[in-house]
């Protein structure tokens, strides 16, 4: 089949599948479409509701009687497998109130934006070593060297994992990336599988440590946290490590190589940004607006509830798009421009509500430095000719691969 180019050539009464390659290659034409024709679009191949208008998404994300308990959809729908698909125990992520607000309370302190600006000096020395190490003049992949790395290492540090095991702790961590993917084969389902319990052992080893001797880390602040008296479990804390991992490794990786391509596609915004290196805050939002690492999120109703306008029953799966929702021309000028110098960046790359990333700060200063000192290093960027291919696991939008040259 060949890709339709515009959106007139699109069949009328087409479904929305996250996993057809031509939505992964080419999303824009089909959420323009939808959002034009259909922004609160029931996809029946998926089971969900589909919403395309930034204003939807925005209403939908500040609306706190929904849930992201996938026991609350029916098994097998699109809520229910994308929010079940980390498997074991839950994450605060798929949990509602007041189990959320607990766990989130006692962790939040140390992901808040002083925590983290604290950090900076150090984000700056690990990614000055990693860009120190690229090669000059010759082709590189700017993902396994500098966006892959800067943030499993800060993550690393961050939970206190002691440096002779952290090329286990970095395998086990790539290893746990497929957590998110609904669709494994067996193989990859197996593989995650004796991965998971080898990070899980490890993470165990690591809290009982921590509770006989406890360090300047956060597991250790994990360990100590008391809110009202109450203490994290050793299994909850071992599931928070993880879904620190999964949620924030992949993802800050994506905006950093989602970052470059932006940047080298568009040479005249790269020129700009050379000579207005104090707006580096607003190039990291405009990639988040026009190229989010996450596309989409879920919400549950638990009643019937109107969304965008149409009343959808109890238990059905409401899947904001968060890539459409950067790109709708009611919101920005010229959505699909790259544009750093545009009045406001608005976005919804890391969702809303309680759930609302509790990692932004981190994931935005890492990406901040990152482009920084890459910049500094390379006066010349230039992106490599080999074909580039978009991961395919649905919700995470970003390549494993993407080469470059640099000449200082
Ligand atoms: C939740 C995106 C980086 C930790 C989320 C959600 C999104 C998201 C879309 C779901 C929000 C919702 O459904 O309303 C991103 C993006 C990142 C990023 C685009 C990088 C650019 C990080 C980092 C960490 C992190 C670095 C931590 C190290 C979390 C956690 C949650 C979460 C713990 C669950 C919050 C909750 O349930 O209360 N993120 N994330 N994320 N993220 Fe991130």
């Amino acid at each position: 089949m060949t890709s339709p180019d515009t959106v007139s050539d699109l069949p009328t009464g087409m479904q929305l599948t996250a996993l057809d390659e031509i939505y992964r290659e080419r999303p824009h034409i089909y959420l323009d479409a939808l959002r034009d024709r259909d922004p609160v679009h029931r996809d029946d191949v998926l089971d969900r509701y589909v919403l395309t208008r930034e204003a939807d998404v925005a209403a939908l994300m500040r609306d706190r009687s929904l849930s992201l308990d996938p026991a609350n959809a029916p098994p097998g729908s699109f809520g229910a497998l994308v929010l079940g698909s980390t498997g074991g125990d839950k994450s605060m992520l798929v949990l509602d109130d007041p189990d959320h607000k607990r766990l989130r309370g006692l962790v939040s302190k140390a992901f808040n934006l002083r925590s983290i600006e604290a950090l900076r000096p150090r984000i700056a020395a690990v990614a000055e070593r990693l860009v120190a190490a690229l090669p000059e003049g010759k082709p590189f992949d700017i993902i396994g060297g500098l966006a892959a790395q800067l943030p499993l290492v800060m993550i690393a540090e961050m939970l206190g994992v002691d440096p002779a095991d952290s090329a286990d702790f970095y395998r086990w961590s790539h290893g746990a990336e497929q957590g998110f993917n609904p669709a494994k084969t067996p193989e990859q389902d197996a593989k995650l599988r004796a991965n998971d319990a080898a990070l899980s052992a490890y993470l165990r080893r690591a809290v009982e440590a921590r509770r006989a001797d406890r360090r300047d880390d956060l597991i250790s602040a994990m360990v100590t946290a008391e809110e009202d008296g109450d203490r994290m479990t050793t299994a909850e804390i071992v599931t928070m490590c993880k879904l620190l991992l999964i949620a924030g490794n992949v993802t800050t990786t994506d905006l950093i190589g989602n970052a470059v391509l932006a940047l080298l596609e568009n040479p005249r915004e790269l020129a700009w940004l050379r000579t207005h290196p104090d707006r580096i805050g607003d190039a990291v939002e405009e990639v988040l607006r026009y190229d989010p690492p996450v596309t989409q999120t879920v919400r549950i109703a638990l009643a019937p509830v109107s969304v965008g306008g149409t009343t959808v029953g109890a238990g059905a799966s409401i899947m904001p798009s968060l890539l459409a929702a950067g790109r709708d021309p009611a919101c920005h000028a010229d959505p699909h421009a790259f544009h750093i110098d545009r009045p406001h960046h608005t976005h919804h790359a890391f969702g809303g509500g309680a759930h609302f990333c509790l990692g932004a700060p981190l994931a935005k200063v890492e990406a901040q430095v990152a482009l920084v000192t890459l910049l500094a290093r390379f006066k010349v960027l230039e992106l490599d000719n080999r074909p580039r291919t978009r991961k395919a696991a649905p919700s995470f939008n970003g390549f494993d691969e993407l080469w470059v040259t640099g000449r200082t």
